[in-house]
């Protein structure tokens, strides 16, 4: 017997790394994220694909670590996970946070375990803490409760409706940088500079409030500018890269609203808002060598 099951990636549209400090983020769920199945197995395990690994709790690695999570809750089990990834990993759109929740649902239902949906994210937090260290739990929420929302540490996800299709459109830069590391660097800016540094986040936390208001009028023009003034104080943040900001301005100069990094930065996806240039937009990234694609927020 196999059973199966999913959980979304996301994007984050404005508020990344400020919500690490309490401040709210404007983030989207995406899909498809992370299919899992469960079967009978020997011992715990989990094959991913498509890296063609298979990872084990006592195995040294980070995913066996939070594999070790799983083997908590589900003790003396054999149990075999099969997971594919539709998402790039470490790219910035949540995937350890959606693999852990597809891994989670899959095991649970095999082993006729009924995970309340306050279990289930708190299973996810402790699996996404083994790769992010602190995190403010926005990937894991989006992933478990999907949709578009105002996410806010401790408090949750607050649904917004988006009343029409919104396109976003997305590159990743092929750079990567750890999330667990561009936090710590984020960390340790605040530590030196704290009033500047918290009054970079309050400035992130208006723009993230605003863009709320422009999402739900469906005002794709002014969410796109307030991406590009959230990328500019990303970049004053030094979680941007050379190439993220290439992207951002090809992204610009093809006639998006707006573009931005999205996630922790340092490398990982940027993401635009460019109405009808979408297309426009992934060929001039594609030009610069960047894997691009589409999705579709709303109705
Ligand atoms: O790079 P990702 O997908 O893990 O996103 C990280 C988002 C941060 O705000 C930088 C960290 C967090 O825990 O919210």
């Amino acid at each position: 017997m196999t059973t199966r099951a999913s959980a979304c990636g996301k994007v984050i549209l404005l508020g990344e790394h400020a919500v690490v400090y309490g401040r709210p983020a404007l983030a989207a769920a995406i899909s498809p994220g992370v299919d899992a199945s469960a079967s009978h197995g020997d011992g715990l395990s989990l094959t991913v694909s498509p890296w063609g690994q298979t990872f084990r709790p006592e195995d040294g690695t980070d995913l066996g670590r939070a594999l070790q999570v799983l083997g908590a809750v589900m003790h003396g089990t054999d149990l075999h996970l099969d997971a594919t990834m539709h998402l790039p990993g470490g790219g910035g759109l949540g995937s350890s946070a959606a693999l852990g929740v597809a891994c989670l649902r899959a095991a649970a239902g095999h082993l006729g375990m009924g995970l309340t949906p306050e279990r289930e994210l708190e299973l996810a937090l402790a699996w996404e803490k083994v790769f992010h260290g602190n995190p403010s739990g926005v990937d894991h929420t989006l992933a478990a409760r999907g949709g578009v929302g105002r996410y806010v540490k401790g408090e949750g996800l607050t649904l917004v409706r988006v009343p029409e299709r919104l396109s976003l459109v997305l590159a990743d830069s092929g750079e990567r940088a750890s999330t667990r590391a561009m936090v710590e660097s984020v960390a340790r800016q605040r530590a030196r500079r704290p009033e500047a540094v918290d009054q970079t986040f309050d400035a992130i936390a208006s723009l993230v409030g605003r863009a709320e208001v422009a999402l739900a009028a469906m005002d794709p023009l002014t969410l796109g500018e307030l991406m590009n003034l959230n990328q500019a104080l990303l970049s004053s943040l030094l979680v941007s890269t050379e190439r993220l900001e290439a992207l951002c301005v090809a992204a610009r100069e093809a006639g998006a609203f707006g573009a931005k990094l999205t996630g922790a930065g340092g490398g990982g996806c940027v993401v635009a808002v460019a109405g009808n240039r979408s297309g426009a937009v992934r060929g001039a990234w594609e030009a610069l060598g960047a894997r691009t694609s589409v999705v579709e927020l709303g109705p």
